[in-house]
């Protein structure tokens, strides 16, 4: 069985679409959860982007061991020097550069001529290499490329010494057989592909991204990009688990095998939506809710006789905890932490402890705590951030008729309690208001959403809002069983990590 190597992009283009920024501490924690999965390759960022991004790839070089750690750079120098700033500290550093090569992007968008982009190429793989071994060379807009000029191009990267070519399907334009025969045009047309690995990295705008990617590697590629949860620009990258899960299910049709230990699967994919806030749809292939549920009679009815009838993978090789253990007020600290093991948390002391208070508090209001009450308690742990302001009390009043309004007392960062009330549209625009006279910072809010944690009444109410302040966004995340504190908390959240990327 040929091997073939994953490389998560995660992130960087599953970070860089709107809704599932990360911040340093949150991409290190999803980065140790990668390294469990165990991808090959993670693409930590892109750090020219900006100083957070630098940050955050350079704790996950300096921290997270097993894959190769991999950072973005276009093809300049700046970019490159970046990148390696970033990467330098990692066991195993990749510095991944890529120009565009289709006639489209390089008139209207790098206003560069074919010569120029040829050098270009070339001169940031050579520069690169003067840093690092491990240099991957992405022609982006390769399937919209002119295929003789792509060819020569990679030809170029590999000969300045890239050991990595990557083929970008950047737009998802590209389909399976198109995609076979670019592949295998590559390696029958580029004289020294035996050189370097061929890649395949698939946008999903037509929804063919895993099937391009399976069909690039049938052609001989090496490397599939791929993200959790699919998530990526516009309509997303390949999804991580729906490649491998198609190859490990259909190794009959796939002939290769990965080294992801697919058991992480399931774990990898909350983690992803306890940080993001934002969660898969219920019939998401392998990690969506319904994805092993099994609702109409027949079917049913097949799946207790058998569950081969209607189960074509077994849902614990991909992680999904057997049993909804439920815990409650009795529950003591062992078995809290003995399930949030067997979710995939393993939590630092000290925000096991806050994680444990906190379990105890809403154990006192709500009879039953299953697994998602947990991960919205750990995700605020996860995503807690410096603690500039803290919530310590609110009140509001609503109704109909009325005028809402909201007081609201903080602890600010001088240790001082400060407190302040207002009006507003609603109870959570008059907490909101309040909030922003205490922190006294302009900033606007971009999204709001909230969703039940568990269905019944007392169930948790899991708040996500993305707030910005001139070119910073954060998002922030509060969980409460009072939906006005829930909203209050994500707002704070999203206030201190908006003052902690400011410095
Ligand atoms: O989609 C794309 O072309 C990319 C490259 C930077 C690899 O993300
Ligand atoms: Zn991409």
């Amino acid at each position: 069985m040929d091997r073939v190597l994953i490389f998560d992009t995660t992130l960087r283009d599953g970070e860089q679409s709107p809704g599932f920024s990360m911040n340093a501490k949150e991409k290190l924690e999803m980065a140790k959860q990668l390294a469990a999965l165990k991808v090959d390759i993670i693409e930590a960022g892109f750090p020219i982007s900006s100083p957070g991004d630098l940050e955050g790839v350079r704790q996950i070089a300096r921290e997270v061991r097993g894959p190769v750690v991999a950072a973005l750079a276009r093809a300049n120098r700046a970019d490159i020097d970046a990148a390696w700033a970033g990467v330098r500290e990692a066991a195993r550093p990749r510095i991944h550069t890529f120009i565009a090569t289709s006639e489209i992007h390089m008139k209207h968008k790098l206003r560069l001529t074919p010569n120029e982009v040829l050098e270009a190429a070339g001169e940031a793989v050579a520069y690169a290499r003067q840093f690092c071994a491990d240099v991957e060379f992405s022609a982006e807009d390769a399937t919209r490329s002119d295929p003789e000029f792509l060819f020569r191009v990679l030809e170029v990267a590999i000969a300045a010494g890239a050991t990595t070519v990557n083929v970008p399907d950047t737009v998802g334009y590209t389909t399976p057989e198109e995609f076979t025969a670019l592949i295998r045009a590559i390696h029958s047309r580029v004289p020294n592909i035996a050189q370097a690995a061929i890649s395949v990295h698939c946008h999903n705008d037509l929804g063919l991204a895993v099937a391009n990617s399976l069909a690039g590697v049938a052609a001989g590629a090496r490397q599939i990009e791929a993200t959790i949860n699919g998530i990526g620009e516009r309509a997303g990258n390949a999804s991580l688990e729906e490649v491998v899960m198609a190859a490990h299910t259909r190794r009959n049709i796939y002939a290769f095998e990965t080294g992801i230990d697919t058991t992480q699967i399931y774990a990898a994919s909350r983690l992803l939506g306890t940080i993001t806030g934002v969660r898969v749809q219920p019939n998401k292939a392998i990690v969506g809710a319904n994805a092993f549920a099994h609702e109409a009679g027949i079917h049913q009815d097949g799946v207790l006789k058998n569950p081969l009838t209607y189960e074509i993978m077994k849902p614990e090789t991909i992680g999904l905890p057997e049993n909804q253990l439920v815990l409650g007020k009795h529950s003591g600290r062992h078995a809290f932490r003995a399930r949030l093991n067997a979710l995939g948390y393993d939590l630092p002391k000290e925000a096991l402890d806050q994680a444990f208070v906190r379990f105890k508090e809403l154990a006192d209001r709500k009879k039953t705590i299953g697994d998602s009450d947990l991960e919205a308690l750990v995700g605020e742990e996860i995503t807690k951030s410096q603690e500039f302001y803290r919530l310590e009390a609110m009140q509001v009043t609503c109704g109909f008729p009325a005028t809402p309004k909201a007081s609201v007392t903080l602890r600010g960062p001088d240790g001082q309690t400060q407190h302040a009330e207002s009006a507003g549209d609603g109870p959570v625009d008059a907490a909101y208001q309040a909030i922003g006279q205490i922190v006294g910072k302009a900033n606007q809010l971009t999204d709001f959403s909230i969703h039940a944690v568990t269905p019944g009444r007392d169930a948790l109410g899991r708040v996500t809002v993305r707030v910005q302040n001139g070119g910073c966004e954060a998002t922030g995340h509060g969980a409460d069983t009072d939906i006005i504190v829930a909203s209050a908390k994500a707002y704070v959240n999203a206030l201190n990590k908006l003052m902690a990327a400011s410095g």
